[in-house]
Protein backbone atom coordinates (compact mmCIF):
# COMPACT_ATOMS: atom_id res chain seq x y z
CA UNK A 1 0.00 0.00 0.00
CA UNK A 2 1.42 3.79 -0.89
CA UNK A 3 0.56 6.33 1.03
CA UNK A 4 0.62 9.32 -0.86
CA UNK A 5 0.06 12.67 1.19
CA UNK A 6 -1.22 16.09 -0.38
CA UNK A 7 -0.78 19.54 0.78
CA UNK A 8 -5.41 20.08 0.12
CA UNK A 9 -8.03 18.21 -1.72
CA UNK A 10 -6.89 20.18 -4.95
CA UNK A 11 -3.57 19.06 -5.28
CA UNK A 12 -4.58 15.68 -3.90
CA UNK A 13 -7.39 15.27 -6.76
CA UNK A 14 -5.01 16.70 -9.73
CA UNK A 15 -2.68 13.69 -8.31
CA UNK A 16 -5.18 11.21 -8.27
CA UNK A 17 -6.66 12.53 -11.59
CA UNK A 18 -3.86 11.69 -13.80
CA UNK A 19 -3.30 7.75 -12.65
CA UNK A 20 -6.70 7.95 -13.84
CA UNK A 21 -5.26 9.75 -17.17
CA UNK A 22 -2.28 7.93 -17.38
CA UNK A 23 -4.23 4.78 -17.70
CA UNK A 24 -6.98 5.84 -20.13
CA UNK A 25 -4.37 7.02 -22.16
CA UNK A 26 -2.15 4.29 -22.32
CA UNK A 27 -5.67 1.71 -22.63
CA UNK A 28 -8.76 3.46 -23.98
CA UNK A 29 -10.82 0.91 -23.29
CA UNK A 30 -10.19 0.74 -19.85
CA UNK A 31 -12.72 -0.09 -17.50
CA UNK A 32 -13.06 1.96 -14.30
CA UNK A 33 -14.51 0.93 -11.30
CA UNK A 34 -16.29 4.16 -9.94
CA UNK A 35 -17.07 6.02 -6.41
CA UNK A 36 -19.83 8.26 -5.16
CA UNK A 37 -19.38 10.77 -2.60
CA UNK A 38 -17.62 13.69 -1.49
CA UNK A 39 -14.13 12.28 -1.52
CA UNK A 40 -14.13 12.08 -5.73
CA UNK A 41 -15.69 14.76 -6.28
CA UNK A 42 -12.69 17.19 -7.61
CA UNK A 43 -11.44 13.87 -9.65
CA UNK A 44 -14.07 13.66 -11.58
CA UNK A 45 -14.11 17.55 -12.18
CA UNK A 46 -10.57 17.07 -13.41
CA UNK A 47 -11.27 13.79 -16.02
CA UNK A 48 -14.21 16.51 -17.01
CA UNK A 49 -11.37 18.59 -18.22
CA UNK A 50 -8.77 16.39 -19.84
CA UNK A 51 -11.76 15.11 -21.64
CA UNK A 52 -12.38 18.86 -23.06
CA UNK A 53 -8.77 18.99 -24.11
CA UNK A 54 -9.01 15.60 -25.99
CA UNK A 55 -8.50 12.69 -23.55
CA UNK A 56 -11.53 10.10 -24.86
CA UNK A 57 -13.87 8.29 -22.75
CA UNK A 58 -15.74 6.94 -25.65
CA UNK A 59 -14.64 3.18 -25.15
CA UNK A 60 -14.20 3.60 -21.74
CA UNK A 61 -16.61 0.96 -19.48
CA UNK A 62 -17.53 1.91 -15.70
CA UNK A 63 -18.99 -0.29 -12.88
CA UNK A 64 -19.72 1.67 -9.93
CA UNK A 65 -19.23 0.36 -6.34
CA UNK A 66 -23.12 0.59 -5.12
CA UNK A 67 -26.28 2.38 -4.89
CA UNK A 68 -29.37 2.70 -2.50
CA UNK A 69 -32.23 0.66 -2.17
CA UNK A 70 -35.73 2.07 -2.68
CA UNK A 71 -33.97 6.01 -2.33
CA UNK A 72 -36.99 8.46 -2.19
CA UNK A 73 -35.09 11.28 -3.42
CA UNK A 74 -34.27 10.53 -7.20
CA UNK A 75 -31.40 13.15 -7.01
CA UNK A 76 -29.73 11.18 -4.19
CA UNK A 77 -29.63 7.88 -5.90
CA UNK A 78 -25.92 7.31 -7.15
CA UNK A 79 -26.76 7.13 -10.76
CA UNK A 80 -27.96 10.75 -10.61
CA UNK A 81 -24.73 11.74 -8.84
CA UNK A 82 -22.63 10.24 -11.72
CA UNK A 83 -24.73 11.69 -14.39
CA UNK A 84 -24.74 15.10 -13.05
CA UNK A 85 -20.80 15.04 -11.81
CA UNK A 86 -19.12 13.04 -14.30
CA UNK A 87 -21.19 10.52 -17.03
CA UNK A 88 -22.39 14.19 -18.63
CA UNK A 89 -19.41 15.97 -18.62
CA UNK A 90 -17.20 13.77 -20.25
CA UNK A 91 -17.72 11.24 -23.84
CA UNK A 92 -18.35 7.91 -22.13
CA UNK A 93 -21.26 5.72 -23.51
CA UNK A 94 -24.22 5.57 -21.08
CA UNK A 95 -24.65 1.79 -22.24
CA UNK A 96 -21.10 0.94 -21.21
CA UNK A 97 -22.07 2.49 -17.67
CA UNK A 98 -22.91 -0.21 -14.84
CA UNK A 99 -24.69 -0.25 -11.72
CA UNK A 100 -25.58 -3.17 -9.45
CA UNK A 101 -28.62 -4.11 -9.14
CA UNK A 102 -30.90 -5.47 -6.51
CA UNK A 103 -32.49 -8.05 -7.98
CA UNK A 104 -29.78 -10.15 -8.87
CA UNK A 105 -26.36 -8.90 -6.95
CA UNK A 106 -23.87 -11.44 -7.41
CA UNK A 107 -24.76 -11.13 -11.34
CA UNK A 108 -22.89 -7.79 -11.32
CA UNK A 109 -19.51 -9.85 -10.38
CA UNK A 110 -20.07 -12.17 -13.44
CA UNK A 111 -20.41 -8.32 -15.46
CA UNK A 112 -17.50 -6.93 -14.39
CA UNK A 113 -15.47 -10.63 -15.19
CA UNK A 114 -16.81 -11.11 -18.63
CA UNK A 115 -16.16 -6.94 -19.07
CA UNK A 116 -12.09 -7.99 -18.20
CA UNK A 117 -12.36 -6.89 -14.61
CA UNK A 118 -12.06 -4.02 -13.12
CA UNK A 119 -8.28 -1.93 -14.13
CA UNK A 120 -8.62 0.94 -11.81
CA UNK A 121 -11.11 1.05 -8.47
CA UNK A 122 -11.46 4.53 -7.11
CA UNK A 123 -12.99 4.28 -3.54
CA UNK A 124 -13.67 6.46 -1.04
CA UNK A 125 -14.15 5.66 2.58
CA UNK A 126 -17.06 5.91 5.27
CA UNK A 127 -16.48 7.07 9.02
CA UNK A 128 -16.59 3.51 9.84
CA UNK A 129 -14.32 2.69 7.72
CA UNK A 130 -16.56 1.12 4.88
CA UNK A 131 -15.79 1.06 1.46
CA UNK A 132 -18.42 0.96 -1.11
CA UNK A 133 -21.19 0.02 1.38
CA UNK A 134 -19.39 -2.93 2.92
CA UNK A 135 -19.98 -1.90 6.26
CA UNK A 136 -18.19 -3.13 9.19
CA UNK A 137 -18.30 -6.91 10.01
CA UNK A 138 -18.55 -7.53 6.24
CA UNK A 139 -16.53 -10.58 5.04
CA UNK A 140 -13.58 -10.61 3.11
CA UNK A 141 -14.77 -12.97 0.93
CA UNK A 142 -18.14 -10.76 -0.36
CA UNK A 143 -19.11 -10.53 -3.80
CA UNK A 144 -22.09 -8.01 -4.54
CA UNK A 145 -24.73 -7.99 -2.12
CA UNK A 146 -27.30 -6.14 -0.40
CA UNK A 147 -26.51 -4.66 2.84
CA UNK A 148 -28.07 -3.05 5.93
CA UNK A 149 -27.13 0.37 6.08
CA UNK A 150 -25.50 1.58 10.27
CA UNK A 151 -27.00 3.95 11.48
CA UNK A 152 -23.47 5.51 11.58
CA UNK A 153 -23.47 5.77 7.78
CA UNK A 154 -27.08 7.17 7.82
CA UNK A 155 -26.55 9.95 9.63
CA UNK A 156 -23.06 10.65 8.06
CA UNK A 157 -25.57 10.80 4.65
CA UNK A 158 -28.83 12.36 5.99
CA UNK A 159 -26.96 16.03 4.73
CA UNK A 160 -27.96 14.88 1.41
CA UNK A 161 -31.37 13.85 2.51
CA UNK A 162 -32.87 17.35 3.87
CA UNK A 163 -30.71 16.51 6.97
CA UNK A 164 -33.45 14.18 7.97
CA UNK A 165 -32.30 10.97 8.79
CA UNK A 166 -35.89 8.86 8.09
CA UNK A 167 -35.24 9.89 4.20
CA UNK A 168 -32.15 8.17 4.13
CA UNK A 169 -32.31 4.61 2.85
CA UNK A 170 -32.30 1.60 5.07
CA UNK A 171 -30.41 -0.69 2.60
CA UNK A 172 -28.04 -0.23 -0.30
CA UNK A 173 -26.55 -2.81 -2.89
CA UNK A 174 -23.06 -2.94 -3.13
CA UNK A 175 -19.68 -4.65 -4.83
CA UNK A 176 -18.25 -6.55 -2.21
CA UNK A 177 -14.79 -6.84 -0.68
CA UNK A 178 -13.55 -9.61 -2.58
CA UNK A 179 -14.92 -7.68 -5.83
CA UNK A 180 -13.52 -4.72 -4.98
CA UNK A 181 -10.03 -6.67 -4.28
CA UNK A 182 -10.02 -7.92 -8.05
CA UNK A 183 -9.48 -4.39 -9.81
CA UNK A 184 -5.91 -4.74 -11.06
CA UNK A 185 -5.30 -1.43 -9.18
CA UNK A 186 -6.97 0.57 -6.37
CA UNK A 187 -7.15 3.81 -5.63
CA UNK A 188 -8.34 4.91 -2.20
CA UNK A 189 -9.31 9.00 -1.46
CA UNK A 190 -9.21 10.13 1.72
CA UNK A 191 -9.53 14.45 2.43
CA UNK A 192 -11.52 14.75 4.90
CA UNK A 193 -10.88 14.73 9.01
CA UNK A 194 -13.81 12.82 9.34
CA UNK A 195 -11.85 10.01 8.08
CA UNK A 196 -9.06 9.75 10.64
CA UNK A 197 -9.89 6.86 12.52
CA UNK A 198 -9.95 4.24 9.29
CA UNK A 199 -7.14 5.71 8.16
CA UNK A 200 -5.40 5.59 11.62
CA UNK A 201 -6.61 1.58 10.84
CA UNK A 202 -4.84 1.25 7.58
CA UNK A 203 -1.47 3.05 9.01
CA UNK A 204 -1.35 0.11 11.78
CA UNK A 205 -1.51 -2.11 9.22
CA UNK A 206 -3.71 -4.65 10.88
CA UNK A 207 -6.45 -6.27 8.88
CA UNK A 208 -9.75 -6.34 10.65
CA UNK A 209 -13.54 -7.02 9.61
CA UNK A 210 -14.18 -3.78 12.01
CA UNK A 211 -12.38 -1.38 9.85
CA UNK A 212 -13.59 -2.81 5.93
CA UNK A 213 -11.22 -0.51 4.36
CA UNK A 214 -8.65 -2.77 6.06
CA UNK A 215 -9.13 -5.39 3.74
CA UNK A 216 -7.21 -3.22 0.97
CA UNK A 217 -3.74 -3.51 3.32
CA UNK A 218 -3.32 -7.49 0.99
CA UNK A 219 -4.03 -5.41 -2.17
CA UNK A 220 -0.98 -5.94 -4.58
CA UNK A 221 -1.11 -2.38 -5.70
CA UNK A 222 -3.50 0.20 -3.90
CA UNK A 223 -2.75 3.79 -3.55
CA UNK A 224 -4.18 5.74 -0.33
CA UNK A 225 -4.25 9.78 -1.26
CA UNK A 226 -4.73 11.29 1.60
CA UNK A 227 -4.55 14.85 3.00
CA UNK A 228 -1.89 16.35 5.22
CA UNK A 229 -4.65 17.00 7.50
CA UNK A 230 -6.21 13.62 7.28
CA UNK A 231 -2.45 12.07 7.86
CA UNK A 232 -1.78 14.34 10.47
CA UNK A 233 -4.80 13.47 12.50
CA UNK A 234 -4.70 9.89 11.38
CA UNK A 235 -1.13 9.66 12.82
CA UNK A 236 -1.78 11.07 15.96
CA UNK A 237 -4.39 8.43 16.87
CA UNK A 238 -1.58 5.64 15.68
CA UNK A 239 1.09 7.20 18.50
CA UNK A 240 -1.95 7.45 21.34
CA UNK A 241 -2.94 3.81 20.66
CA UNK A 242 0.45 3.17 21.64
CA UNK A 243 0.31 5.13 25.08
C1 LIG B 1 -20.87 6.62 1.01
C2 LIG B 1 -20.60 5.70 -0.20
C3 LIG B 1 -19.15 5.33 -0.29
C4 LIG B 1 -18.34 6.57 -0.03
C5 LIG B 1 -18.47 6.94 1.42
C6 LIG B 1 -17.82 8.24 1.79
O1 LIG B 1 -21.83 6.17 1.89
N1 LIG B 1 -21.37 4.52 -0.28
O2 LIG B 1 -18.87 4.74 -1.56
O3 LIG B 1 -16.99 6.34 -0.29
O4 LIG B 1 -19.78 6.86 1.86
O5 LIG B 1 -18.54 9.34 1.34
P1 LIG B 1 -17.92 10.76 1.19
O6 LIG B 1 -16.90 10.66 0.12
O7 LIG B 1 -19.08 11.65 0.81
O8 LIG B 1 -17.34 11.12 2.50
Amino acid sequence: MNIIVSKNKEELAEKAALTVKELVSKNPKATLGLATGSSPLELYAHLASYCREGLSFSEVKSFNLDEYIACPIVEQTYAYFMKENLFSKIDIRLENTHFPNQKDPEAYDAEIEEAGGVDLQILGIGRNGHIGFNEPGTSHDSKTHIIDLTESTRSANARFFRNDIDLVPTQAVSMGLSTIMKARKIVLIANDVTKAEPIAALLMKKKTLDVPATVLLDHPDCDVFLTEDVYEAAKKLVEASHD
